[in-house]
């Protein structure tokens, strides 16, 4: 799709990813509206909340949906209604509004059925999500699909102004030491500028749901000693057994639910970090998405070492 002169709408456009969707719109020619609570960092801003209004719409060439509740919450009753408002009902709202306007939905791996496979395609089981975030994704996704539109699965997202991983790496650093749950296991992870290529290629895509990640998976290891470096961090990694992580992240989440502060462990946390997690990226490779970027592009901007790239 040709975006000169489109008119894209944007919705999360003051958060991480979609501050750098619709940049990159602004920057291919687009006029770009963004709705949300927030204004973004282009472009019109139209007032939104997901929770509670109907979008407008009127007049949009092209849909790029990735307002999101984002997280990994204390489990319980409270978290999966708030996560519910926005990530099911926002988008169900999104839906109505959108009619047949070409419709880009960001989602995330973390819909994919945790483990059972080495290498994880757009076939692999969407179901038994171990967070709310998850479970949350997964049905506002199956509403995004059903309306025909393109999907995007990206895993683990990094790059300038990450709000979520590594301020919660940093967080779970104690004196130079980062606990990690077992063994080193091999990761995909996706860079914000291949994420933004994606979305912004994906209006020509048929609908369906797309992985997207980096070129190749990394190691994990690597990849923690790496970013703590270059963000002048640096720690020493301290492999626990998986069980003792999964008996400490209980332990951290029932502390939280007491103190209503958010955990700094939970069992989505040490699935996430003990198993390998590694994305198919063919389906998007056969549209023609090139991920150009990795992570040690982004350290070497912060004036880091470069990680290991696992095989
Ligand atoms: N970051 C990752 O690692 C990652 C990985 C996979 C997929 N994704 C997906 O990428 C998308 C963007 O994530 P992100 O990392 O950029 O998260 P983020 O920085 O937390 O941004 C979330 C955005 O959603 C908006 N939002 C939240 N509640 C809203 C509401 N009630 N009404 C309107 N807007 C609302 C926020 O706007 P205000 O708070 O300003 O209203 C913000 O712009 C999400 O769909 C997420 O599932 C992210």
């Amino acid at each position: 799709m040709n975006l000169t002169g489109a008119e894209v709408v944007v919705t999360g456009a003051s958060g991480f990813c979609g501050a750098a969707v619709a940049r990159a719109a602004a920057a291919a020619g687009a006029r770009v509206r963004c709705l949300g609570r927030r204004p973004g960092p282009v472009g019109r801003h139209v007032p939104w909340d997901a929770t509670r209004d109907l979008p407008d719409l009127a007049g949009a060439d092209l849909v790029v949906h990735l307002a999101a509740a984002v997280g990994d919450p204390v489990p319980g009753r409270a978290a999966e209604r708030a996560y519910r408002a926005v990530n099911i009902d926002g988008t169900a709202r999104l839906l109505d509004a959108a009619g047949s306007r070409p419709l880009v939905w960001v989602s995330s791996a973390s819909v994919y059925r945790p483990g059972g496979a080495a290498l994880v395609t757009e076939d692999h089981p969407v179901d038994g999500q171990l967070s709310a975030y998850g479970r949350t994704k997964a049905a506002g996704e199956r509403l995004a699909l059903a309306a025909g539109a393109v999907v995007l699965r990206p895993r683990a997202v990094y790059g300038p102004g990450d709000p979520h991983l590594l301020p919660r790496l940093l967080r779970a650093r104690r004196a130079g030491w980062l606990p990690v749950p077992g063994p080193d296991v091999r990761l995909s992870l996706t860079a914000v500028e291949n994420l933004v290529d994606a979305v912004l290629a994906a209006p020509g895509w048929p609908a369906g749901p797309y992985n997207v990640a980096d070129a190749r998976p990394y190691s994990r290891d690597a990849v923690l000693r790496g970013v703590l470096a270059a963000t002048g961090a640096p720690a020493r990694l301290a492999h626990l057994p998986v069980g003792l992580a999964g008996a400490a992240a209980t332990a951290a989440t029932t502390w939280s639910r007491l103190t209503r502060r958010a955990p700094v462990l939970t069992g989505y946390a040490v699935d996430q970090l003990a198993r390998d997690m590694v994305l198919d990226i063919s389906r998007a490779r056969a549209r023609g998405y090139r991920p150009r970027r990795t992570l040690a592009d982004h350290l070497a901007r912060l004036g880091g070492e470069q990680p290991g790239q696992a095989g």
